[in-house]
């Protein structure tokens, strides 16, 4: 009787182990970049992308020049969801493919947006992740960081200023996992790094805003404040926002 006792005891304490692991998935949503996962706190929705209007690219890049100062006037959604899809926005719904070339169409970059205490209109301060195959912003930390991203930043204080920044992310064991030369699938991720870059740029330029390419930072600041996945690794910063008169 006693051993019996025992038996159905170990068969419950298995299935509430099975049960709690069970639940727990979900939180460490998949998020479209290979074995990568976040906990993800809410999720929104973006404005669809208007392909339309802006200026030439050729204007585009004839006014693009690094901007190190921001008034506080709000970017809106619409603003961000333009930036985001120039940085990594799914332009072939048939193939997943995106806005800026991938080698070997790996695609091993991610994007993270930092918005500040009313820096978007309808959009709380937080650090959202990107997620281009549904037009979405996962959010991964509450409350408005910007000012920890700043420091992050070696103290940069347009970083501090601006009333968003965009992270780029790249996961490099992605890349070797295709090309398992080292030096090349490094190469590669960096290259991608620096076409989403000039995206970015000129995204900006187009929509009446400004912004700087940042390359200079602490990496352990960057992976613990964007809880970074352990196969990410920060690449860039953009601050973006209006030009201060
Ligand atoms: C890889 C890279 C890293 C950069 N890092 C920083 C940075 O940390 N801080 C900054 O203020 N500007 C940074 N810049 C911006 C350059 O200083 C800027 O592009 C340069 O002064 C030329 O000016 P322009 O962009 O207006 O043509 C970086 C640019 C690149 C390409």
């Amino acid at each position: 009787m006693q051993r019996k006792s025992k038996y159905i005891l170990g068969i419950i304490v298995l299935l509430s182990i099975f049960l709690v692991v069970y639940l727990a998935y979900p939180l460490l949503l998949k998020t479209g970049g290979g074995n990568q996962s976040r906990v993800v706190l809410g999720t929104y929705n973006l404005p669809e992308v208007q392909i339309s209007g802006g200026m030439s690219v050729d204007q585009a890049i004839q006014s693009r020049r690094s901007v190190r100062s921001f008034s506080s006037t709000p970017l809106t959604l619409q603003d961000v969801s333009q930036l985001l899809w120039a940085a990594q926005g799914i332009t072939d719904s048939e193939r997943s493919y995106r806005s800026t070339p991938s080698a070997g169409h790996v695609f091993p970059m991610e994007v993270y947006l930092v918005a500040s205490d009313s820096g978007v209109k309808d959009l709380e301060a937080g650090i959202y992740h990107y997620n281009p195959y549904n037009n979405t912003l996962e959010k991964i930390v509450e409350g408005d960081q910007t000012s920890n991203l700043s420091m992050a930043a070696h103290g940069q204080k347009w970083v501090d200023q601006a009333p968003v920044s965009l992270v780029v992310t790249g996961n490099y064991q992605k890349m070797r996992d295709k090309y398992p030369d080292k030096n090349l699938s490094t190469r590669f991720v960096d290259i991608e790094a620096g076409h989403i870059g000039e995206n970015i740029y000129l995204e900006a330029v187009s929509r009446g805003l400004g912004t700087v390419a940042i390359g200079s930072f602490y990496d352990d600041q960057m992976i613990s404040l964007l809880k970074l996945p352990s196969n990410e690794t920060p690449i860039y910063i953009f601050p973006v926002g209006y030009q201060a008169s």
